[in-house]
């Protein structure tokens, strides 16, 4: 039996800290395994550099690093030639542009991971070079714009939003926001013109639960915000996402709150999604867990299931096995159909313009990587 590690391997993700550094997983929030830095050495080079190949075999002579025993990432297999089929590229990046914080949930252990950063903030000059590289890569196709640390709270983030979707418009992009800093038009009309998914953590439809997670937030000034950006989105026909994702704990699942919460999303026409997480321990939601209980069809009709992250949950908590596949391709069949529609959708908007040659060329290359992602995932799954 060999472990595997799925990022390292099949190329799910990297993650980049607003100082730069590569680390192999958004997990490993204090850089133990740190693979290169950017902008110096180009992605490429990092992830065909010595650090990462040491790490690979390490997993091949089954002596994982010590730091990767614990994460969820890594799965078992008797199949040693997959520890060999390492992908060119990875497909997604974690860009963390910011390590500080207006809020400090109970989870995130701000001290540390501020501790670690040798800046906090990644600067523009910075962001711009790395998407310029991402942009450059094979299968690259996915941003995700946070990592630990409140994105909205750069001072650039605005610009380096417009950059990207300038500049890379092929890319997807997400964000996650703990909502508080988006209070303007103007800031709402930027982040509905170039985000493709942007998700608000709100763990509750009250004040009095929310704040018992979200120390420092203040429940209806976020919801506020995600609502004003959701009329936004209708009055600027933008086809972001905008995603509600509330956290189940024990002290927001009672049946009260959570029809409060479905009934403010259809209200403001956001998508909710619950998120059972076991994080952090002794908060954990007793009547929702990963188990046969997600039956229940107003868990299951919202449950967290963007790819990849909703759908390796699932696996990592050991949901039933044919449970997860059966939710887990339904989670990945909407993402594609609403992924395709994006692009089609925004490469008829540019070939208008005078590109309209790269853009079909980047496209097909978008159809090619969705069909790729999917068999990978699936695999990936399966093992
Ligand atoms: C660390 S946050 C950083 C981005 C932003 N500050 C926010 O809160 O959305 C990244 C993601 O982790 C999620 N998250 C926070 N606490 C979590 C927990 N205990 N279990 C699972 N996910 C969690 C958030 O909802 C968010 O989508
Ligand atoms: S808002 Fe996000 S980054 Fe800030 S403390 Fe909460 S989970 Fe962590």
């Amino acid at each position: 039996m060999y472990r595997y590690c799925g990022p390292l391997f099949d190329g799910f993700y990297v993650a980049i800290v607003s100082d730069g550094r590569v680390v192999c997983s958004c997990r490993d929030a204090w850089n133990v395994l740190t693979l290169g830095k950017v902008p110096n050495s180009s992605l490429y080079d990092i992830w065909h550099g010595e650090a990462a190949k040491h790490i690979r075999n390490m997993f091949r002579e089954n002596t994982p690093p010590d730091t990767c025993l614990n994460c969820p990432f890594i799965v078992s297999t008797y199949d040693k030639s997959k520890l060999y089929n390492t992908i060119n590229t990875p497909y997604m990046v974690f860009l963390e542009t910011n390590a500080t914080c207006n809020l400090r949930c109970k989870r995130c252990d701000r001290k540390k991971i501020l501790e670690d950063r040798e800046t906090p903030h990644m600067s523009l000059e910075t962001y711009k070079a790395v998407i310029d590289d991402l942009n450059t890569l094979e299968y690259f196709k996915a941003l995700i714009l946070h990592n630990y640390g409140e994105p909205f709270l750069h001072k650039d983030i605005y610009d380096m939003l417009l950059y990207t979707r300038a500049n890379a418009p092929f890319i997807n992009v997400y964000i996650s926001t703990n909502g508080m800093l988006i209070d303007t038009r103007e800031k709402q009309k930027i982040v509905a013109a170039t985000v493709d998914q942007i998700v608000f953590s709100i763990d509750g439809s009250s004040e009095d639960s929310y704040i018992q997670y979200r120390e420092g937030g203040n429940f209806q000034k976020a919801f506020n915000n995600m609502a004003a950006l959701a009329d936004e989105k209708r009055q600027a026909s933008s086809d972001i996402d905008i995603v509600w994702r509330y956290l189940l704990f024990k002290w927001n699942d009672s049946d009260e709150e959570m029809q409060r919460a479905i009934e403010l999303s259809e209200k403001t026409g956001v998508l909710l999604y619950w998120h059972i997480t076991s994080n952090p321990p002794g908060a954990q939601s007793a009547k929702y867990t990963i188990d046969d209980k997600i039956n229940t069809p107003k868990i299951e009709s919202r449950l967290w299931l963007e790819p990849p992250f909703g759908v390796l949950n699932l696996k990592r908590n050991n949901c039933n096995p044919d449970k997860w596949e059966r939710i887990a391709a339904r989670g990945l069949s909407d993402y594609f159909a609403r992924y395709q529609t994006r692009h089609q959708n925004r490469l008829q908007t540019i070939s208008q313009g005078a590109s309209s040659e790269l853009s079909t060329e980047k496209n097909t290359q978008a159809g090619g990587f969705a069909r790729k992602y999917i068999t990978m995932l699936a695999s990936f799954l399966k093992r």
